[in-house]
């Protein structure tokens, strides 16, 4: 591959829909145009390439996505030869029919291809456009291994792709089959990183606990230091070890992964957090079922206590999505009930969408909207109540807290997350660094922020 060092060369802005594995793939995208000689821009005004990283996962995520991309290539008439680009998730689906949607768009890259980006650009400059590009071969990681660094937290991807085929998603169409990268490989990023000064790292997956399961991932079967034998435990394990990594968090999850050595591995693990994102979906075993999401609302519940056992203060957060076809007023009480009884710290609740392609889109849509409308709203008026609570409880109590950096709302005060992924803002600031691991002492709490004092630094 050639590498461009131009040092006037092109401007771009990624504009970034979607999970946490889009905002990834997003900075993996900048690294690679920043190799090829692009400067990275904050902001669109200026820009000399303007590419939308676009989500499939809801119709509202796509229709937002197309809304955006219409609006930048209209704008097109303003910045001559500026070229405008949609990747992602919305680019693998649509394929040729993207540019039937936006009109005038100059390229479309898939999730597969998107390390295929600089020689597309340049195609669409030299005139050879508009380009459409998603591949059907397995989309390659290790060319989009790179980072942006200098940031204190990084999402790097452990496993790609889903194999689950839950009735609904649309995911495992745009994201391929699972694929685990090799340990290795992986150790490799976090190390870079962690010389970069990176100290928390984000291990992402579809279905996270799922890695190792498929291709393997470490050259021998052998059992760790600790005694695990399970790739991600491993893994976790492996990370830990890495100088400078202070803090390890890993998502999302399934139940169906969390076993007792998952568990103990959260317990024993010096660094992994007291955090896990573990969408449950309903709580319902008829609405589960149909979901084919494989497991029963026992098994959550079985699931939950085995962490909550290992790990007692574990804060848990989920998606639900409310109105699946056939979800009858008793269905979702049994999702409010489960909800209540799993404690959430926080839930995104989510109304069905059909996805073209997906079982369930072929059976009746039949909740209407304004019931959908109706079981969101009272779950989330139910979360909000539970959530104030939980954080309500931690007043009196000291938190580990990674400092990110200044407050941005009062800059003498600083402000970063504890393990269990809260925002903390404390004082004082004098003798703490970013990176830094303090303890705070919580003294009152808001809806979405917990306020405290300063009693202690860890190491740094
Ligand atoms: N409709 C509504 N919500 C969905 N999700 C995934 N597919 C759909 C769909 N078709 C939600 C799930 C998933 C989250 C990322 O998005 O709750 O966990
Ligand atoms: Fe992420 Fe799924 Fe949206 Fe793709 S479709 S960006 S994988 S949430």
């Amino acid at each position: 591959m050639t590498v461009d060092t131009k040092q006037d060369g092109r401007t771009v802005h990624i504009r970034t829909y979607g999970c946490q594995m889009n905002v990834r793939d997003s900075e993996a995208i900048g690294a690679l145009l920043v190799r090829h000689g692009y400067r990275l821009l904050a902001e669109e005004a200026g820009a000399d390439v303007i590419l939308v990283n676009t989500c499939s996962v809801r119709g509202k995520a796509e229709d937002k996505a197309l809304g955006k991309l219409r609006l930048v290539v209209a704008a097109k008439v303003m910045h001559p030869g500026r070229v405008v680009g949609a990747v992602g998730c919305m680019a693998q689906r649509l394929g040729n029919a993207i540019l039937k949607e936006v009109k005038g768009l100059d390229f479309s890259v898939g999730t597969h291809r998107l390390s295929t980006l600089p020689a597309v650009i340049e195609a669409v400059c030299a005139g050879r456009g508009p380009i459409v590009d998603t591949g059907d071969e397995e989309p390659e990681t290790e060319s989009l291994a790179g980072h942006l660094g200098g940031s204190l937290s990084a999402f790097v991807n452990i496993l790609l792709g889903c194999d689950r085929r839950c009735a609904y998603c649309i995911v495992p169409e745009v994201r391929g089959r699972e694929w685990s990268r090799p340990a290795e490989n992986v150790l490799r990023e976090v190390r870079s990183l962690a010389e970069q000064g990176c100290r928390e790292i984000t291990l992402l997956g579809q279905s996270v606990m799922s890695y190792g399961r498929k291709n393997p991932v470490w050259e021998e079967e052998a059992v760790s230091p600790r005694g695990f034998v399970e790739p991600l435990p491993r893994l976790l394990e492996a990370v830990s070890g890495v100088p400078g990594v202070r803090r390890i968090r890993f998502t999302s999850g399934h139940p169906a992964g969390c076993s007792s050595e998952l568990a103990r591995a959260m317990a024993e693990i010096p660094g992994v957090c007291d955090h896990l994102h573990l969408p449950m979906q309903s709580g319902s075993d008829a609405i589960l079922g149909r979901m084919r999401r494989g497991y029963t609302a026992d098994d959550y519940r079985a699931a939950v206590k085995r962490l909550r056992d290992a790990v007692p203060s574990l804060a848990l957060t989920t998606d639900i999505i409310v109105g699946f076809p056939g979800e009858t007023e008793a269905d979702f009480e049994a999702t409010r009930r489960l909800m209540d009884e799993a404690q959430f710290d926080n839930a995104y609740i989510f109304k069905y969408s059909p996805r073209e392609g997906t079982p369930a889109a072929t059976w009746k849509d039949d909740v209407p909207d304004a019931e959908k409308m109706r079981r969101n709203q009272v779950l989330l008026v139910d979360q909000d109540r539970r959530g104030a609570e939980l954080n309500q409880a931690c007043v009196g109590r000291k938190v580990d807290v990674l400092v990110e950096g200044p407050s941005l709302r009062n800059k003498e005060r600083w402000a970063g997350r504890s393990s269990t992924n809260k925002i903390v803002i404390f004082d004082p600031r004098e003798t703490v660094q970013a990176g830094d691991i303090v303890h705070v002492l919580i003294e009152r709490v808001g809806p979405q922020v917990m306020y405290g004092t300063l009693r202690g630094t860890l190491n740094s």
